[in-house]
């Protein structure tokens, strides 16, 4: 540390992190406190401009203990999984030095030294899309970048894994597939990146965020529970996974839309059939869930070749994948015939992202919303008003970065407090 007696400085590192939406999923633990999973998972990381966490972390000698803020709110630290985080960077840390401010700590020094994390998601927290996967890995990354650890992306991974599963995968852009390993300590559990995304940039995604009034089991201690009572799970894990993510790969590789459709639908009502075979029952799409489900599989039947490809996590939202603008265009046509919005609800706040698409289906205020015609392969012409809280038109996106413009640090770089 510096060689001054009272030092005031604050270090200060931002990085923003994107989510990622399983396609082949992750459902079951085979060691419940280094978090390993009993099967591979294959990932597409979303749009960090629609989708994204933001994390300041600074480390200064007048901090007094560790300290963090979600969305502005302080939240403990003392959880078990921050910790083991924490542990893993602080003793990967390495010797940092910044002449210009007479800053200089040793590797010794970071065990001492205490931190301050301000995180803020770009989206509501509360609507269940995978906020804790971007919110982990960029925990890992900004303090990874502050403490001067020269790991690579993969040996992050192992340590955001710890933090939550699902956030090993969001330490990459493109398609990302985590790997189960096998060794006991869980240092070959990692991500690794297949394709990056710009390799299939066709696609296009849109999130339906459904109304919901239920508080859902969470993914942890779901899993939990299907691990321990369902006999579906462990088949899935032995016999049909290990299949699928070849598979899977293949069509990624390849571009098949035809394939990458069948997998992910297959692999996502796989999931929530399991859900289903947990003893009590877990449910965790609701109806609106399958009047997504039934209207993108009756007009996929309906084209010569699939169009929409979707998945669901832990609750009621839809993720879907349309294989280009046009069938976004189609699918957003169809999606707002059957859901359109509140009369109180503009139409800003309605569709969300990237807006471009709702003008590709020609879509410039609520009245073309009411005046959208029955899509063809459906006879049911009953709408389910307010049933969608809004959307999001997103894409595939790229992997972590530092933000260096200081403006858009969340934490003042004088006092190390949120701003
Ligand atoms: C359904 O990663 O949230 O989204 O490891 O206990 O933190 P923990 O669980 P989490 O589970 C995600 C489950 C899923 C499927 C997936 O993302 O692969």
């Amino acid at each position: 540390m510096g060689e001054n007696g009272f030092e005031k400085w604050v270090l200060t590192v931002t990085a923003q992190t994107p989510t990622n939406i399983a396609v082949i999923k992750y459902w079951g633990k085979r060691d419940e406190t280094l978090i390993l999973p009993i099967n591979d998972s294959i990932s597409v990381t979303l749009d960090p401009n629609h989708l994204c966490t933001t994390t300041t972390v600074a480390v200064s000698p007048s901090f007094e203990q560790d300290r963090m803020w979600l969305n502005g709110k302080e939240l403990s630290l003392s959880q078990g999984r921050y910790q083991s985080v924490l542990r893993e960077i602080r003793s990967r840390a390495t010797d940092f030095e910044d002449k210009e401010k007479n800053i200089k700590i040793t590797k010794k020094d970071w065990g001492k030294l205490h931190l301050h994390i301000a995180s803020y998601n770009n989206f509501p927290t509360a609507a269940g899309l995978a906020s804790s996967a971007a919110g982990l890995a960029c925990f890992v990354f900004a303090l990874a970048k502050l403490m001067n650890v020269k790991e690579d992306e993969s040996k992050l991974s192992a340590i955001a894994r710890q933090g939550s599963g699902s956030a090993c995968r969001s330490l990459f852009g493109g398609f990302v597939k985590w790997i189960m390993g096998k060794d006991e300590d869980g240092s070959d559990s990692v991500a690794v990146q297949l394709a990056d995304e710009k390799h299939w940039d066709d696609l296009v995604i849109i999130i339906a965020v459904v109304s919901s009034r239920q508080k859902e089991t969470s993914s942890t201690s779901g899993m939990r529970e299907s691990v321990e009572t369902s006999l579906l799970l462990q088949h899935r894990a032995k016999e049909v996974v290990p299949e699928r993510i070849k598979q899977m790969e293949e069509a990624i590789a390849s571009r098949d839309f035809a394939s990458f459709t069948q997998l992910t639908c297959a692999d996502s009502n796989q999931f929530h059939a399991v859900c289903l075979d947990t003893c009590p029952p877990i449910f965790y799409m609701n109806d609106t869930s399958h009047r997504i489900i039934s209207c993108v599989e009756k007009w996929n039947r309906s084209e010569e070749t699939p169009q929409v490809a979707y998945t669901f996590d832990a609750g009621p939202n839809a993720v879907m994948i349309a294989r280009d603008r046009k069938s976004a265009a189609q699918l957003l046509q169809r999606l707002l015939f059957y859901f359109p919005p509140n009369s109180d609800i503009d139409l800003n706040s309605y569709i969300l992202g990237d807006k471009s698409i709702l003008q590709g289906a020609g879509i410039h205020g609520k009245n073309d919303i009411e005046a959208l015609p029955t899509p063809p392969e459906m006879k049911d012409a009953q709408k389910y008003r307010g049933d969608v809280s809004y959307f999001i038109c997103t894409r595939p996106g790229r992997g972590p970065v530092v933000i260096s413009d200081v403006s858009q640090s969340l934490l003042n770089p004088e006092t190390g407090l949120p701003k």
